[in-house]
């Protein structure tokens, strides 16, 4: 019997079939450089039916999948780890923008076009594709909608849960749904889409989808504000949210020793603050149409400024003021990536809960680790904030010590968020390095339901096996 391999290189083509560790390297390790994996080889289907033949194939022989988009999840989902050999699918070659409906404010759009280009197609259009993330020039639509992606805009816009109108994706035996409806309204039962948002690869291959449009704003407006402490950040939320409501954008946070550590890693950015404090807010606020809301924010800065509320704001002048703020908000990975061994989590906890979530964490990792860095940077707005301890290399060499440190530290975090009613994974899903939580702090019986479904849609496995499950 011919093997799956070159039964593989038939469904795909030779040029589009990579076998050889050098060429696949970069496909094997994720992007915080924690899994190194291998492969069997890296399918580059072209179509959603060469995605259907791959899959069909490796149904037939019991062989896992790994469905991987721009590779740069948080949390190790798209690296193909463990004894059982599997064939890595990248969705690279599939980009096409499959329609573009400016009435019905929607595109449709292959599994595999960059968020960048989505964007860039909707402002062509005259609209806007609010999704925005620091890794915008490298992800995929694909794996937005997998990992259920938030980012700086979930404030005003939602997370990609709320941006996807239709689905088509291949299932585990290799059919292909097709679920690119365009409506607003579906109310015909059970909505398959939604099962697919989230599912980490591991229902079946996402290959098309149908996302929501928004009006452009007319008027953007960047400011970056130093303040005291926590409980400043949150009031500000607050006064901001009762002035200006909707039109806020973006509310992002970031202590003051992750601001330093950005800049210091980052030479080619700008410190655009004339006075520091212990956070940093970064916003974005956005007028419609004649709608010019510049006197208005400036006022309200003076306003909180001369209360001592904020210390000190500065409003973007240019694109390039603009964008030098944003860069520092979207350096962050980056910079605690350079500087060494960082045990970073994902919470959500009610926006009210922030300053608690914040100071007991805080308390409880230096309390046990006295020797460790703690830095938070994260979404306020939607009460997800990052926190991120990092602790001197020598202290982890190995990877075993490592994983112990984390899993110590993981506990710490885990438990604040527990008792504020919080998420252990508000935006970068579960992948493989939180499935051992997963289990300890979900419901019963929500898993129990999870893993049930798991079974009708992939009663073999073999999708993506080890991630989130
Ligand atoms: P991958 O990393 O390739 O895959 C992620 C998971 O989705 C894997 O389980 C994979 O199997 C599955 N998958 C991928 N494509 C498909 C498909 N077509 N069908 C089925 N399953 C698929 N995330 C946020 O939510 N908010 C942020 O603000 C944010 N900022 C980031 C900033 C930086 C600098 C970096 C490096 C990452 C950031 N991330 C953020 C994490 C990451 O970018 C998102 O999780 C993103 O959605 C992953 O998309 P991807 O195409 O890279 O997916
Ligand atoms: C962010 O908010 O910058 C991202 O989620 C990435 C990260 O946590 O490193
Ligand atoms: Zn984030």
């Amino acid at each position: 019997m011919q093997s799956v391999l070159s039964r593989l290189v038939d469904a795909v083509g030779p040029a589009y079939l990579l076998t050889d560790p050098a060429d696949m390297a970069g496909y094997v390790v994720d992007a915080r450089r924690r899994y190194l994996g291998s492969a069997l080889c890296v399918a580059r289907p072209g179509t959603t039916e060469e995605v259907a033949a791959i899959v069909r194939l490796c149904a037939e022989s019991g062989t896992a999948l790994v469905p991987q988009g721009g590779n740069t999840g948080m949390c190790g989902g798209a690296t193909p780890v463990g004894a059982r050999p599997a064939v890595v699918v990248s969705l690279e070659r599939m980009v096409t923008i499959r329609d573009m409906d400016t009435v019905n404010s929607t595109i449709t759009v292959d599994a595999g076009c960059r968020l960048v280009s989505i964007q860039q197609a909707a402002e062509q259009a005259g609209k806007l594709f609010p999704m925005s993330l620091g890794s915008e020039g490298n992800c995929q639509i694909g794996g937005n909608i997998a990992t259920n992606a938030g980012g700086t805009a979930v404030l005003r816009y939602g997370n990609m849960r709320d941006l996807v109108l239709g689905i088509e994706a291949v299932l585990p035996d290799g059919r292909i749904w097709n679920g690119l409806r365009r409506l607003r309204k579906d109310n015909t039962g059970y909505d398959l889409k939604h099962l697919f948002i989230g599912s980490e690869g591991t229902l079946g291959i996402i290959t098309g989808a149908v996302l929501r449009l928004c009006s452009r704003p007319t008027t953007s407006i960047t400011v970056l504000a130093s303040l005291n402490d926590i409980d400043h950040v949150l009031a500000l939320l607050d006064a901001l949210r009762d002035v200006f409501g909707e039109r806020i954008t973006t509310f992002e946070a970031m202590s003051h020793n992750e601001y330093e550590l950005v800049l210091c890693t980052h030479a080619q950015l700008r410190d655009p603050m004339q006075v520091h404090g212990s956070w940093y807010v970064f916003m974005e606020i956005t007028g419609m149409g004649t709608e010019d809301p510049h006197a208005a924010v400036e006022q309200f800065l003076s306003h909180h400024m001369e209360y001592g509320h904020i210390l000190d704001a500065t409003l973007a002048q240019t694109l390039a003021q603009s964008e030098n703020i944003w860069r520092i908000r979207h350096s962050v990975t980056e910079a605690n990536l350079r500087a060494g061994a960082a045990v970073s989590h994902d919470t959500s906890v009610p926006v009210s809960q922030v300053p608690d979530f914040v100071r007991q964490s805080e308390y409880g990792i230096q309390r046990a680790f006295p020797e460790a860095d703690v830095y938070f940077v994260g979404h306020v707005g939607d009460g997800n904030i990052h926190v991120i301890a990092i602790l001197p290399h020598a202290q982890c060499t190995a990877p075993e010590r490592f994983a112990a440190l984390a899993q110590q530290i993981n506990d710490i975090v885990d438990q604040v968020t527990l008792t504020l009613a919080g998420s252990i994974s508000a935006e970068h899903g579960i992948g493989r390095s939180n499935r051992m939580r997963l289990r300890r702090y979900k419901d019963p019986i929500e898993l129990a339901f999870m893993d049930a479904i798991k079974a009708v849609f992939d009663p073999k496995n073999i999708m993506n096996p080890g991630t989130l499950l």
